[in-house]
């Protein structure tokens, strides 16, 4: 490893590649013998395996076709939980498991592909149960010159986790989870402090909610019951119905326990590696060091009120959401009430359509959270139940005790409004707050949101908007603990475009679902550019996996330094993924799926079939 660094730093000097590459592909002569896998298999305890695409089961020439088992992945195909613990690696969405026309997917959504291949997704998997198993890992694949990808749920909406002929690191059996009420970080009294959460890097949203509430404390995690918490999610950001009262998952963090590519175990806070800490608090996933444990302060438990409002209406005839009576009320109304409703800690998601609105607003803290969210959006509630010609389908106040019971409540939203197995495309920005300052300033922000509507046409109103009221509106970070974009900070409003397509449909469509969700932004952007930030930002794990301006956007003037440390802890990029700090480029055959540029299909070896 040592003389690799050497190499690689002798390499860089001389102007020549970076040593090793991580090229290496099943077929050729650098790839191991099925002797060297067994010995590796052997040191990490039996946790390698060879990658088995989902729908192998259903396709009669795969070895493991069985129309029992193909039936019952078929009926859970939707489930997002059930595809993150399949046991053959499997991801959230279809466009980052299929390579070009290369994929295994059964006929759920569309007809079933030709062959079973394993399209984008690793070789070999490790499914980690111990640190040790990390730094061998890390360590075989580096000897040997194989691209390693982490994957810890496989939510990424940029395709970071899974590349083809990778071999796959899985954190997602990390499932340690405690608390320590008087918790005395390493070396580092100033990081002490009470009941503070430890969990592994695989534990999930709905796991840490759990587990946290039993407890008498609350968790910042997502929205969604599978995303990870210590994963792509809380080493990015994080947001969500906690971040008006408490911040950002990375705000609330004290300490991490990483593996470096090196395979030096490091205990990291503030005192400690200050550099990698601040890094891993928000500069993003899969770039500087692997983490193992995430240790966090608690949120006390509080009970958890929601106003619901749902309406339907006719869609106008002409498909533009600027010709409705409709959507302008509601877009402007939610608008004027946001400066109150987030000084007043209240969170929550809007969705918008051409027939449709969706309110969902949240207040997580405070001794009497459903008085004082009657008395917050009371004339909102009394305004959309006045627009004519709407149909009301819910219009509801309601509390709950903890958040596993809100989960289980709103679980049929998320059902409704985010579908698995499908190939998403989305396109975002973060709304600062000074365009909600005046009716002025509001009325050009819901002309950017109609606008962008109205560019989307071609796709009959499909097109799903999302306002999410989950910034850190009330957390400044003026010390700079955390590195996330700091486009958080004084963001009131995250806007998310996004629609997609399932197998079967014409390469035609998806370039055409693609341009009108990159299109949709298109006015968002120009309005929320400054001359600092000429593109405006946005959130890197829900964006467009094309963004132009990727290293401004998604890191807000942190881009440097993040890569001055990235490349401190991991010169020889082990460590890489799709536009994050020190992305080694779309030609690299890593991200031969991507575009198509790179190495090419029939190059990469992706037609295995399992
Ligand atoms: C349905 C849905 C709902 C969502 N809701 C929210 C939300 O409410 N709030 C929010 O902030 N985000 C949300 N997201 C976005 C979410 O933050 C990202 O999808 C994030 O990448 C998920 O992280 P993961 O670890 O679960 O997923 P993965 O896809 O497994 O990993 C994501 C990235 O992190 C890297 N990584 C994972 N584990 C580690 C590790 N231990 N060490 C180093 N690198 C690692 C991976 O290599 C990859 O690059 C949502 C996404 C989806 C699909
Ligand atoms: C690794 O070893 C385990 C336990 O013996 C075995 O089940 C598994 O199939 C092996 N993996 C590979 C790729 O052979
Ligand atoms: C198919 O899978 C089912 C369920 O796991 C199993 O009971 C059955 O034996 C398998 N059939 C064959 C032919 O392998
Ligand atoms: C997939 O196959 C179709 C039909 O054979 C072809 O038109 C299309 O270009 C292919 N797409 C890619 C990305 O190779
Ligand atoms: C599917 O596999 C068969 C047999 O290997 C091959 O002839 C055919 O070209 C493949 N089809 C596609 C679309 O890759
Ligand atoms: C918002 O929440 C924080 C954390 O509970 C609290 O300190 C603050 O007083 C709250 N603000 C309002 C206006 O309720
Ligand atoms: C909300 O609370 C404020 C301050 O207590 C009060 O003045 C106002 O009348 C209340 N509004 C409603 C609709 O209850
Ligand atoms: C409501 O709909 C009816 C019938 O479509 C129409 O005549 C009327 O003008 C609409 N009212 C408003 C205020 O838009
Ligand atoms: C979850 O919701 C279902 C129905 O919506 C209900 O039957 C069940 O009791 C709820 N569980 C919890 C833990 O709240
Ligand atoms: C209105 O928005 C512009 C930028 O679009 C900004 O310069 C101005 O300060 C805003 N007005 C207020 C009162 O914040």
């Amino acid at each position: 490893m040592r003389s690799l660094l050497l190499l690689a730093t002798l390499a860089v000097a001389l102007g020549l590649p970076a040593i090793p590459g991580f090229t290496c592909r099943p077929g050729q002569a650098c790839w191991p013998s099925a002797l060297e896998w067994k010995i590796f298999n052997k040191t990490i305890g039996g946790n390698l395996h060879a990658t088995v695409p989902i729908g192998a089961p259903c396709f009669p020439s795969s070895p493991f076709y069985n129309i029992t088992t193909c039936n019952t992945i078929k009926a859970n195909y939707k489930d997002a939980s059930f595809r993150q613990s399949f046991s053959g690696n499997g991801l959230e969405y279809t466009n980052f498991e299929s390579c070009g026309n290369f994929s295994c997917l059964p006929s759920v959504y569309g007809p079933q592909t030709a062959n079973c291949s394993l399209g984008r997704l690793s070789s070999y998997f490790v499914k980690v149960q111990h640190r040790l198993h990390v730094a061998a890992t890390v360590a075989f694949a580096t000897l040997h010159n194989i691209r390693l990808v982490i994957r810890n749920t496989g939510h990424d909406y940029l395709g970071r986790s899974s590349s083809a002929n990778s071999l796959a690191l899985i954190t997602q059996d990390l499932k340690a989870i405690q608390i320590v009420e008087k918790f005395k970080a390493f070396n580092c009294p100033a990081a002490d402090g009470s009941n503070v959460g430890i969990i592994g890097a695989g534990v999930v949203s709905s796991e840490a909610a759990a587990y946290f509430n039993s407890k008498g404390f609350a968790v910042a995690a997502g929205s969604c019951p599978s995303v990870g918490t210590a994963g792509g999610f809380g080493q990015t950001a994080g947001h969500g119905l906690y971040a008006r009262g408490y911040g950002l998952m990375v705000d609330l963090a004290v300490e991490f326990d990483v593996m470096t590519v090196e395979g030096q175990f490091l205990t990291i806070n503030r005192c400690n590696n200050p550099d990698l800490f601040w890094a891993m608090r928000g500069g993003g996933g899969s770039s500087y060091a692997i983490l193992l444990n995430y240790k966090f302060k608690l949120i006390p438990l509080q009970p958890i009120a929601m106003y619901v409002f749902r309406a339907t209406f006719t869609a106008p005839a002409s498909k533009k959401a600027s010709d409705s009576p409709h959507i302008r009320p509601f877009v402007t109304r939610i608008a004027q009430n946001e400066l109150r409703w987030a000084a007043n800690n209240m969170s929550g998601s809007n969705w918008v359509g051409l027939n449709i609105v969706e309110t969902y607003d949240i207040l997580p803290v405070g001794r009497d959270p459903l008085a004082v969210i009657r008395n917050l959006t009371a004339s909102y509630r009394q305004y959309m139940l006045s627009l004519p010609n709407i149909t009301v389908v819910e219009d509801q106040y309601k509390v709950f005790s903890s958040q596993a019971e809100f989960a289980n409540a709103t679980s049929e939203v998320l059902g409704r409004r985010g579908s698995v197995g499908v190939s998403p495309i989305l396109s975002s920005r973060l709304v600062p707050s000074t365009h909600f300052k005046n009716d002025a300033n509001i009325s050009l922000l819901v002309d950017a949101i109609l606008a962008g509507m109205d560019s989307t046409a071609a796709l009959g109103g499909t097109l799903s908007v999302t306002i999410h009221k989950t910034t850190p509106a009330n957390n400044a970070d003026s010390i700079g603990a955390t590195s996330t974009n700091p486009g958080w900070r004084n963001a009131n409003w995250f806007v998310i475009m996004s629609n997609g397509w399932v197998q079967g449909l014409p390469d035609s469509y998806i370039q055409m679902v693609t341009a009108n969700v990159r299109s949709a932004i298109r006015p968002l952007i120009a309005l929320t550019a400054t001359s600092k930030d000429k593109y405006g930002l946005t959130y890197g794990n829900e964006a467009d996996y094309q963004e132009e301006n990727w290293k401004e956007v998604f890191f807000g003037g942190h881009y440097e330094k993040l890569l001055a440390v990235k490349r401190k802890y991991d010169p020889l990029n082990v460590l890489n993924c799709w536009r994050c700090v020190g992305f080694i480029g779309e030609m690299d055959p890593m991200y031969s799926c991507f575009s198509g540029k790179g190495a090419t299909l029939s190059d990469s070896g992706v037609t295995a079939t399992r």
